[in-house]
């Protein structure tokens, strides 16, 4: 697979679980990749796995939710390869989200995962933009989460966040389209990855059953549609969230 020939990706969320396999994914396809989180050491080891199977990445720390700290990324990527080409804004408050009556959740912690899930990718698009725009091109994907389509109750906050990534998944498009920059959503549905299976007993068996292919969902079954996403095969495709799931849910 080459379709990412000497493409520039940013992935944010890239120290573990699906931010890792969208890196390693992105980079089997042929892009250089700055693999960027808050925990600096786990995007090490993602960019150590991949540089040490013949690909080129960097490890890039960032706070999404910080203006400054997503100018600093889209920097530090394009000081080593001189273009940015793909962002994938997949970091988000997830891991360790407890599940609490709407009514039962601090408003510090809304505004948290306001900050980090929807105020998040918005800050990281602009970062980007500027080098985007001077392209005339690029692909920006936004993980939103099939969850939004489900609702899921004593889940509002991530749930509404969710639903504001798809929000701005929609707006970005319709601004950016005359600029040659696409911005689609993939949902996935529930997948293992530490996170996840550290939220849910079971996570194996987790709501197989509802669907059309009855397993449980793996980062990898994900990375297909971000490589497709971030490819010219997808260049009419803008707008669009894509759930990824087994069939659990169809809309
Ligand atoms: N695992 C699932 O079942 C599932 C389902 C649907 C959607 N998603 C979405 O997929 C994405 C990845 O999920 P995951 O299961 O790998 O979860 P995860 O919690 O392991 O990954 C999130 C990553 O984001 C990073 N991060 C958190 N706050 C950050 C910040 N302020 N700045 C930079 N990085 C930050 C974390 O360090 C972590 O590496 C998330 O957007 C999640 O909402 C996951």
């Amino acid at each position: 697979m080459a379709q990412l020939k000497d493409k520039v990706a940013i992935v944010t969320g890239a120290a573990r679980g699906l931010g890792r396999a969208f890196c390693v994914g992105l980079a089997e396809a042929g892009a250089f990749v700055a693999a960027a989180d808050i925990d600096l050491a786990g995007a090490q080891e993602t960019a150590e796995q991949i540089n040490a199977g013949g690909g080129d990445a960097i490890a890039v720390t960032v706070d999404v939710s910080d203006e400054v700290s997503t100018q600093q990324m889209a920097a530090t990527t394009a000081e080593r390869w001189r273009r940015i080409d793909i962002l994938i804004n997949n970091a988000a408050v997830y891991a360790g989200l407890e599940r609490k009556l709407f009514d039962a959740i601090a408003v510090a912690e809304w505004d948290r995962v306001m900050a980090v899930n929807v105020k998040g990718p918005w800050l990281c698009a602009r970062a980007v933009f500027p080098m985007m725009k001077a392209q005339k091109s690029g692909k920006i994907i936004n993980v939103a989460s099939a969850t939004f389509y489900s609702g899921s109750a004593q889940w509002s906050h991530y749930v509404t966040s969710k639903g504001g990534v798809i929000g701005l998944t929609r707006a970005l498009a319709k601004e950016l389209g005359d600029h040659g920059v696409n911005v689609n959503a993939i949902a996935p549905g529930f997948t293992l990855t530490e996170a996840s299976q550290s939220l849910i007993a079971n996570a194996e068996k987790y709501g197989v059953d509802r669907g059309a292919i009855k397993r449980a969902e793996q980062p990898d079954d994900v990375v297909g549609l971000a490589v497709f996403l971030a490819s010219p095969a997808s260049d009419f495709i803008t707008g669009q969230t894509i759930i990824v799931d087994g069939g659990r849910q169809l809309n």
